[in-house]
């Protein structure tokens, strides 16, 4: 019967093929979960703690090209009264391998700080996703072709950076197609490099107070690079990046809790029935890597019998399914549709400076050469952020409670392993009147949840959101109620 039900419901989805989605087609890091699982990787404990080769990085004259960079205008933009660039840096001129990067600068630039923010996938766009459907300026219309302005967009209260990384994902490109045999020490490296040439040609923000956010996969990255910038500091006689805090959301920080998290946020959030809950918590072991088949094969029951709920936010319409009208207390599922249709635009590339040298295409959201053949990436990431919560840098942990593939529970069970006391206890936080979700203030670490929002946290609540971020930079906690 239930097998029926899912063969009956696959039937339905192949029949309108892209449209039983929402937001995204291609789930990487579900995917990724899974191929870790399956092929039954064993943990090398010493690989959790091995971070990257400190070491001079290239760096290239970078006078003029500033200039070159800047956006005239974004096909079917709206007005706007801030500046925007875009375009490559090279990383690794023998190999070839060149970043492309889109920067939104605040208004009132002199006085912002300077934040980069990475998604994750692994092998997913900083643009397509951050940029264009969560807090970038501006949001593309059904059309595919037309822009409207995000009014919670974060550059109003930041200079905000988004990364296309690594070489591989959306315009980055390498002329040596081994680098897209990639993982997270050279998605470090590379970001290292990237930055350390991205402030040559940028001078004026070379000592600005610095960021680094990002959410799922880049709960890897963010921590990696951050950690990365902080050893180069030390010994360099290069450029020392002013790297003031992290934040990262519905982030992969440590395999263990995100397993256990995902089926208890399943069966807590009427998911699952009891009993495949039950047979996964009686027959798994979340801190080992190879699991017996039944245990399997419990996992396998959850993920069918969920049926075809969105991923990246459980109570989310699909985008066969949704009618309303698109607007920024609203997300449209059909978004990534669009930002496809705009980015894949021959005026839209040419405007962004993209794809100058003719990168095999066309541009995806997410790249599944690039996650499939990931070598590098440590079961946990503790052990990282812990060093940067003692390196005196703020860090912030933040979780949309209504996603499902990074669910807030697997964070919540990560939080107390950073073995840090509570200052700050639990309280709800304001927005506009309302909670905007809770949080928690540890020693050297801040724990925020964001009520009533998917694994993309500036698409569903984006005022939420931008309340949040703008606490995160001016190093303040949330407002509280009242
Ligand atoms: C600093 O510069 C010197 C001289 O150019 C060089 O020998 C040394 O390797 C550099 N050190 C680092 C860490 O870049
Ligand atoms: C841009 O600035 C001008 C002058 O201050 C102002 O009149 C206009 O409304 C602004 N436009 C936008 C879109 O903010
Ligand atoms: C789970 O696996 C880990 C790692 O292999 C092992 O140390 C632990 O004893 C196991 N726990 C149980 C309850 O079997
Ligand atoms: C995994 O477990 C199975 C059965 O318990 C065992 O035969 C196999 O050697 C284990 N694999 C690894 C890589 O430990
Ligand atoms: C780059 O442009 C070429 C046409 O000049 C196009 O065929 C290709 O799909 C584009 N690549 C990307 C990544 O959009
Ligand atoms: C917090 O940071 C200080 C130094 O900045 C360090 O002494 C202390 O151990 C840290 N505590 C935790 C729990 O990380």
């Amino acid at each position: 019967m239930r097998g029926a039900f899912v063969l009956v419901l696959s039937l339905l989805c192949l029949g309108v093929s892209v449209q039983c989605y929402s937001g995204r087609k291609y789930d990487p890091l579900g995917k990724f979960m899974k191929d870790r699982r399956s092929k039954r990787l064993v943990n090398n404990p010493a690989e959790d703690l091995v971070l990257t080769d400190y070491s001079p990085v290239y760096v290239a004259p970078q006078e003029g090209l500033k200039e070159l960079d800047k956006i005239l205008s974004l096909p079917g933009q709206p007005e706007v009264n801030f500046s925007q660039y875009s375009g490559y840096v090279t990383v690794d001129p023998k190999a070839g391998r060149a970043l492309f990067y889109y920067f939104t600068e605040s208004e009132d630039r002199f006085s912002k700080p300077l934040v980069l923010w990475l998604n994750g996938g692994p092998g997913c766009s900083s643009i397509g996703a951050g940029a264009m459907t969560e807090l970038g300026p501006f949001r593309v219309n059904p059309d595919g072709k037309t822009l409207w302005y995000n009014r919670y967009t974060f550059n109003a209260v930041a200079n905000v950076l988004f990364l296309e990384s690594p070489a591989g994902v959306g315009f980055s490109y390498s002329n040596t197609s081994s680098d897209y045999v990639t993982g997270d020490k050279k998605t470090a490296a590379d970001s290292y490099n990237f930055l350390v040439n991205w402030l040559e040609r940028y001078p004026e923000y070379k000592t600005r107070g610095f960021y680094i956010t990002g959410e799922s996969y880049a709960g890897h990255y963010v921590p990696q690079l951050a950690d990365l910038i902080l050893e180069n500091n030390k010994i360099t006689n290069q450029t020392v990046i002013n790297l003031k805090g992290i934040a990262i959301g519905n982030a992969l920080i440590d395999h263990t809790d995100t397993e256990a998290g995902t089926f208890d946020h399943f069966w807590t959030s009427a998911l699952i029935s009891d009993e495949v809950h039950e047979g996964i918590k009686s027959n798994c072991n979340f801190s080992s890597a190879n699991n017996s088949e039944v245990c399997y094969d419990y996992r396998e029951q959850a993920y069918e019998t969920i049926g075809n709920i969105y991923t990246y936010d459980i109570y989310a319409p699909l985008c066969s399914t949704s009618s309303s009208a698109p607007g920024v207390s609203n997300f449209d599922p059909c978004s990534s549709d669009y930002v496809f249709d705009y980015l894949n635009n021959p005026e839209v590339q040419k405007a962004l400076h993209a794809n100058i040298t003719g990168v095999p295409g066309p541009w995806e959201d997410c790249n599944d050469i690039i996650s499939t053949g990931w070598q590098d990436s440590p079961y946990t990431l503790l052990p990282t952020i812990k060093k940067l919560m003692e390196s005196g840098i703020r860090v912030w942990i933040y979780s949309g409670d209504t996603d499902r593939i990074l669910p807030v529970t697997a964070t919540r069970y990560s939080m107390p392993k950073l073995g840090s006391p509570i200052k700050t206890p639990w309280y709800p936080w304001d927005s506009q009147g309302e909670v905007g979700g809770y949080v928690v203030d540890y020693q050297n670490v801040t724990f925020v949840t964001i009520r009533g929002s998917g694994h993309f946290v500036p698409s569903y609540q984006p005022e939420r959101a931008l309340i949040f971020f703008s606490s995160f930079i001016e190093g303040k906690l949330p407002p509280a109620q009242g």
